[in-house]
Order: structure tokens, then C-alpha cells, then sequence
């Protein structure tokens, strides 16, 4: 049932072919420091700099924008953005926009950030995916929920390297692996949620398959170099996969062999 749904939602959302072959990907970090109760961070003695720009920026732009859930919040509280952001930008590590941290890839807006993450619902106890590690700043924010296990895919080596030893050193309890996010992480799957942070132009098959039942997944869906819709599907007991178009975005384009080889060949 749940895979006639899916199959339904290919051929209804243009799905190309969900490919079958897996790229050679390799985990990076794994770090496994003790969360603390409320948040994955580990606390440092050194005074915060940001500390109250970060809770205005919270009040205003995020809470005061719509975002509801108070671990959600707390967490946007907790997690340094200017840790994330590269130095140049300092100054703007606390306005509302997307900065950019090298290989044509951004940060992400922290209210797109709150938002998303609001969307996942997620619960002690449950798994997230996402793909799109960037600076590790949305992954971050996932691990500072508290108890939930997070995993991260990120194609560009350099990023990924990067943000494993960033999200190590500040002590965030992330997986992170550099490969392609088109094809999932199927050895660690079901999830309980995937959020994509980069645009392909279809729904990746395979991450639906990857979603445990009552699982939820956020994706930006559109043409590159243009405007999306955000997406949030919900995979319900019986398989059933429902679509709620969440509004307009604007991400960075989904990249790699996955999604060009789905693009050239259209499922039959
Ligand atoms: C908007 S940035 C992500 C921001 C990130 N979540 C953060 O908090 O900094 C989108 C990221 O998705 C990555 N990306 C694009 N296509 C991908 C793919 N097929 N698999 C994994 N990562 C991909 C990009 O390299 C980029 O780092």
C-alpha cells in the first residue's frame, strides 16, 4: 500500500525513475558528546559576544514571523549562527538572510531554518535526515532539540569536512557523511523526518521510501535558479503519502549525479 502511494506521488509530481545505483560516500564525523538537557551544545565559559543579538533576532523575526514551538525557539536561542557564518560576514551573523559560505552555497535564513524545523515536529526520540549539511547550522539547530538523533548529507567534500569538525568542536552530536543526498542514507533509514535544504525539481523517490510510517519530510521543490514551493509531505500508517505546499522559497539548486541523471531520463 505504502508503495503503490509512492508510486502514485511519482507519477503525479513528475518522478523520475527513483535510480538504483549508490554513490561512494563516506561517513566524516561522528561525535558523541553527552547532550546536556536542554541542547546538544557544549557550554563553553566564554562570554557570547551575539548572545543578545541572537535573542532579538529570535523574538522578532522568527517568533515574531509565526514559529510557535517553544523547543524550536529555544533551540534558535541556543545555537551560535556566527560560529557558522564565515568571517567576513560576522557583523550579519544575526539578520534575517541567507549569507554565503563558499562553493556558490549559503547559510540559510535562520527564520527559514525555525520554520522548517517547526515543520518536522519532531519528538524525543525520533531520527532526522537532512540533506544539505551547508555550514552545519540547520543541523545544529535539529541536534539542539535534544534527543533526537540527527544525520546529515552534504555533497561538497570541502563543506562536509568542514562542517563535521565545526559541529564537533562545538559539540553537537551529528553524523554527517559527504556523498550525494539524492539517494538517501539507506543503512541508517527509516527516518522520522528528512529535510532537504537545496531544490531539486522533483520529489527524489527515494527519500519517501526512506520515511518511516507517520514520518514527515520538507523539501523545496522547483526549477533551478528560480522560485519554489516548499513542500512538507506526511507519510501516514498506511502508507499514504499527503502534499501540503507551504508557500513560496527561494534555495540553492539540488546538485549531483542523482538528480541530472533523473532529469535526462523521465520515468517511463
Ligand atoms: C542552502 S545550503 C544548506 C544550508 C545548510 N543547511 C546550513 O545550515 O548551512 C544547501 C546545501 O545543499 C548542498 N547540496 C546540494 N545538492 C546536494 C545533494 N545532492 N546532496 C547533498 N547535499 C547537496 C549544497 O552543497 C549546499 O551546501
Amino acid at each position: 500500500m505504502r508503495y503503490i502511494a509512492v508510486l502514485m506521488l511519482c507519477m503525479l509530481v513528475l518522478l523520475p525513475t527513483a535510480c538504483s545505483q549508490v554513490t561512494t560516500q563516506q561517513v566524516l564525523a561522528t561525535s558523541h558528546i553527552a547532550a546536556p538537557p536542554t541542547s546538544g551544545l557544549k557550554r563553553t565559559a566564554q562570554p557570547d559576544p551575539f548572545h543578545d543579538q541572537r535573542l532579538q533576532m529570535v523574538e522578532k523575526t522568527i517568533a515574531g514571523r509565526g514559529v510557535k514551538s517553544e523547543i524550536v525557539l529555544q533551540a534558535m536561542r541556543e545555537v551560535p549562527r556566527h560560529e557558522f557564518t564565515p568571517p567576513d560576514y560576522l557583523d550579519q551573523a544575526y539578520a534575517d538572510h541567507p549569507l554565503p559560505i563558499g562553493y556558490g552555497q549559503t547559510i540559510s535564513q535562520p527564520y527559514i531554518v525555525a520554520w522548517m524545523t517547526e515543520m518536522l515536529a519532531l519528538e524525543s526520540g525520533d531520527k532526522v535526515l537532512e540533506i544539505g549539511t551547508g555550514s552545519g547550522y540547520q543541523a545544529a539547530v535539529l541536534a539542539a532539540l535534544g534527543g533526537v538523533e540527527v544525520y546529515s548529507i552534504e555533497i561538497v567534500p570541502e563543506l562536509a569536512a568542514s562542517a563535521a569538525g565545526r559541529l564537533e568542536s562545538l559539540g553537537y552530536q551529528v553524523n554527517v557523511k559527504q556523498g550525494d543526498g539524492y539517494y538517501g542514507w539507506q543503512e541508517e533509514a527509516p527516518f522520522d523526518a528528512i529535510i532537504v535544504t537545496a531544490a531539486p525539481d522533483h520529489l527524489p523517490a527515494q527519500l519517501v521510501t526512506q520515511l518511516a510510517p507517520g514520518g514527515r519530510l520538507v523539501i523545496p521543490i522547483g526549477p533551478p535558479g528560480s522560485y519554489q514551493s516548499l513542500w512538507k509531505f506526511e507519510l501516514d500508517q498506511d502508507g499514504k503519502l499527503k502534499a501540503y505546499n507551504m508557500g513560496g522559497v527561494a534555495f540553492v539548486p539540488f546538485t549531483g549525479q542523482g538528480i541530472e541523471q533523473a532529469t535526462a531520463v523521465p520515468t517511463p
